[in-house]
C-alpha cells in the first residue's frame, strides 16, 4: 500500500493542514516516501462516515447485495465502516453466523463491517439469540437487533437490555407496533392514506414503542438505540426520555429527512419504505431533532431489493430503498445548505455518534497523527442529477433518481487505502 500526501484540505472546523498516510495511519507530511500525491484545495477532510444502519443482504440475497457491492456503495458515498444488520438468511443469531459473516468481510469489503446480531433467534421476537456468545465470538458483536422487525414482548426486549447491559451491548430497536401497524402496513396513516386505499402505518405506532423502551432501558440499566425515527411523536418521546437521563440514542434515515408521503401518489414501489415516508410536519421534527441533537445520528437503512421484489402492487413490494452513496448528499441538502448542521454536527452524525454506538477504536477518530487513516473528502459545493445506474449497489431501487442533488464525495480511505476516487 502506497503512502499518501494529501495537500490543501480544510477540516470541519475551518482549520488546514497537509496530512500524510503510510501504513494505515495518519502521519507528519514530512513522515512519507514515495508518496501519491491528492491535491485537496478547495476540499473538506473530514473522518471517515459511519453506518449505523446497513441492510448488506449477504449471506441470503446475493442478488440483491453483497458484502462486496454493500461496501463499495459505502465507499462511494464516504463511508469507512457499516453495521450489517441481522436479518439475513440464515439470521445472524449465533457466533458462526456472525463470524461467518466477519471473515466474508475480511476477504472482500471496502469498508469495515460492524456485524450486528439479531436480539431474537430466527427474527422470531420469542427466544433471546446467542448475544454473549456472539459478543465473544472473533466478530465481537457489541450491538443487537431485530431490525425489519420490532421485539414486541415486552419482557423479552427488558431480558435484552439488562442481559446486554453486562458487557455494554446497545439493542437497536426498530420500533413498530405490529398490533397498530400490521405487516401490511404501508402508507403513513392521513388523508393520503385513505385516498389511496392503501393500509395506513400510525405515527403512534412508532412512538409508543419507543415511550415503552425507553422505560425498560430505565428499568434495566441498559442500553438503548432507536432506529430511523420518522415521526414527531417519536422525537418528543425520545428527548422528553434524553431529559430524564434514559441511556438512549436515535438515527434519522436520508430518506426520512428529505421525501414525504406525496412520492407514493403513483404508487412507485420505489418509495415503499418501513416506516413510511411521512407528512411535512413529521419532516420538519425530525429535522429539528438531528439540528437540536435530539436525534444523534443519521443510518441510512440501505435496503437494496431486487427488480422482481419490488415489481409488484405497493402493497405487496418488498419495502426499503437504498441510501448509501446519497446520504452526505441528502443531508448537505437538508441540513447544511439550509444552516441547521455545520460541518462539526456533520462529523458528530455521520461518524462520531455511529462510531460510538459499538465503542469502534478505529472509526469515528478525529484526523490526527496516529490515528487511523479513514477519511473522506469532500467538494460542499459540487451537484448533480442522480443517477440510479450510476452505482455500485447490485440494486436499483435508488428513491433520488433524476434530482439534483449535491455530489460531494471526491475520495474515500479506510485504513490508509483509496476505496472510492472520483
Ligand atoms: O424498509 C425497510 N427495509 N425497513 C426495514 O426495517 C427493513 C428493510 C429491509 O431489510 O429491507
Amino acid at each position: 500500500m502506497r503512502d499518501l500526501l494529501i495537500t490543501g484540505a480544510q477540516f470541519a472546523d475551518g482549520s488546514t493542514a497537509d496530512l500524510g498516510v503510510s501504513a494505515g495511519r495518519f502521519v507528519a507530511p514530512s513522515e512519507v516516501h514515495d508518496a501519491e500525491h491528492i491535491g485537496a484545495d478547495g476540499l473538506l477532510a473530514l473522518p471517515g462516515l459511519v453506518d449505523s444502519h446497513t441492510h448488506l443482504r449477504e449471506p441470503g440475497r446475493e442478488d440483491a447485495e453483497t458484502v462486496a457491492t454493500g461496501t463499495l456503495a459505502a465507499a462511494r458515498g464516504g463511508y469507512t465502516a457499516v453495521h450489517a444488520m441481522a436479518n439475513l438468511d440464515p439470521v445472524t443469531d449465533s457466533a458462526e453466523a456472525a463470524e461467518h459473516l466477519a471473515a466474508l468481510a475480511g476477504r472482500t469489503a471496502s469498508a469495515e463491517v460492524i456485524v450486528v446480531g439479531s436480539v431474537t433467534k430466527g427474527l422470531a421476537g420469542a427466544e433471546l439469540s446467542e448475544m454473549g456468545l456472539m459478543h465473544r465470538s472473533a466478530a465481537g458483536v457489541r450491538m443487537f437487533s431485530d431490525d425489519g422487525k420490532c421485539v414486541m414482548d415486552s419482557l423479552v426486549m427488558r431480558r435484552a437490555l439488562t442481559y446486554a447491559k453486562t458487557f455494554d451491548a446497545v439493542i437497536a430497536q426498530h420500533a413498530q407496533d405490529t398490533r397498530l401497524a400490521g405487516p401490511g402496513a404501508c402508507c403513513h396513516e392521513s388523508e393520503i392514506s385513505g385516498r389511496l386505499g392503501l393500509p395506513g402505518w400510525p405515527a403512534q405506532a412508532e412512538s409508543a414503542i419507543i415511550a415503552r423502551d425507553v422505560e425498560l432501558a430505565q428499568l434495566s440499566g441498559g442500553r438503548l438505540h432507536v432506529c430511523h425515527v420518522s415521526t414527531a411523536e417519536g422525537v418528543e418521546v425520545i428527548r422528553w426520555a434524553k431529559a430524564r437521563g434514559v441511556n438512549v440514542t436515535a438515527e434519522v434515515t436520508p430518506h426520512h429527512l428529505y421525501l414525504g408521503t406525496r412520492e407514493v401518489e403513483r404508487y412507485d414501489t420505489t418509495f415503499k419504505v418501513n416506516p413510511p415516508l411521512r407528512t411535512d410536519e413529521h419532516i420538519e421534527a425530525v429535522r429539528a431533532g438531528l439540528a437540536d441533537g435530539t436525534i444523534d445520528m443519521v443510518g441510512t437503512d440501505h435496503a437494496p431489493h431486487a427488480r422482481q421484489d419490488k415489481d409488484h402492487p405497493f402493497d405487496i413490494a418488498l419495502p426499503g430503498m437504498l441510501g448509501l452513496e446519497q446520504a452526505l448528499a441528502v443531508v448537505i441538502e437538508t441540513m447544511v445548505n439550509s444552516g441547521r448542521l455545520d460541518w462539526p454536527g456533520v462529523v458528530r452524525s455521520m461518524s462520531a455518534a455511529p462510531a460510538a454506538l459499538t465503542r469502534s477504536a478505529t472509526q469515528g477518530r478525529p484526523i490526527a497523527v496516529g490515528e487511523p487513516a479513514n477519511l473522506v473528502l469532500v467538494d460542499p459545493s459540487a451537484r448533480a442529477v442522480v443517477d440510479r445506474d450510476d452505482s455500485a449497489s447490485k440494486s436499483r431501487n435508488n428513491p433520488y433518481h433524476g434530482r439534483d442533488l449535491p455530489d460531494p464525495i471526491v475520495a474515500t480511505i479506510w485504513a490508509g487505502r483509496i476505496t472510492h476516487r472520483r
